[in-house]
């Protein structure tokens, strides 16, 4: 039976007490292992089938549980984790033990609209190119990611990236330019049905956004750029220090 919350705090959804419960029980058992199916937990804890799994639901968003079609629902491995820091995704994955992969999805010029062209330090309606990209480690689809950077800056830069994995080597080595700085942001989305195709989720799993505005020594824009994580796999560390 599922004890209710103390008295004094806000109602508790009926969902939520059962997502308690389904918490406590992932605590005690080890990654891998499969939690009771909807039905069992619906006759278990005595309530309705919608109940269990809204609970179940929330926390396949979360990553504390997997549903393997066909198969049953899963306690999660644990997240990886992704330093914040001003490096590559290739350099971070191999410091992390880990070997990236990149495909491309989309690459071509395109006219900056108003955001990209400040962002760039451009005049709207320059050429830019796009170029659309999804990051693997170890084989896993990771994230996708959309950059944008000037034409004129990096002419043939298309060319040289459909043979290359890592963006920052390709500035470093063809053009001698290395982001030195940069402005992160990190929002929450919905994962569009495209995405969830992508990166193997569902259509609104939850999704973290990182936005990356970078700069080289000299203080000139390099790239801006969203890159669309798995909300569920993964957690981001920034190191603090005081200033
Ligand atoms: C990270 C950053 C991106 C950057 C990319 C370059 O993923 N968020 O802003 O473009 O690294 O990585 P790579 O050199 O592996 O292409």
């Amino acid at each position: 039976m599922i004890v209710a919350a103390d008295e004094r705090e806000p109602r508790e959804p009926k969902y939520y007490a059962v997502k308690r419960h389904l918490l406590d029980l992932i605590g005690s058992l080890p990654p891998g292992s499969l939690v009771p199916t909807e039905r069992v937990l619906t006759v278990e804890l005595g309530t309705s089938r919608t109940t269990v799994r809204q609970a179940l639901s929330e926390l396949v968003g979360e990553g504390r549980l997997v549903r393997r079609q066909g198969s049953g629902t899963y306690v999660a491995e644990g997240k990886i984790s992704w330093p914040l820091q001003m490096t590559s995704f290739t350099e971070q994955a191999a410091a992390a033990g880990y070997s990236a992969t990149t495909r491309l999805l989309d690459a071509g010029r395109r006219r900056a609209g108003d955001e990209v062209a400040v962002r760039l330090g451009l005049r709207t309606g320059a050429p830019v190119y796009l170029v659309e990209r999804l990051r693997l480690v170890d084989g896993a689809a990771m994230a996708v990611e959309t950059s944008h950077l000037s034409a004129a800056r990096f002419p043939g830069l298309m060319t040289r990236l459909r043979k290359a994995t890592s963006l920052y080597r390709v500035l470093e080595e063809a053009y001698g330019v290395t982001p030195v700085s940069a402005e992160e942001t990190i929002e929450t989305a919905a994962a569009s049905p495209r995405e969830a195709a992508l990166l193997d989720t569902d259509t609104g799993a939850p999704m973290l956004v990182l936005s990356r505005h970078s700069f080289d020594a000299d203080g000139q824009p390099v790239e801006w750029v969203r890159s669309w994580y798995r909300g569920d796999r993964y957690t981001f560390v920034a190191r603090l220090a005081a200033p």
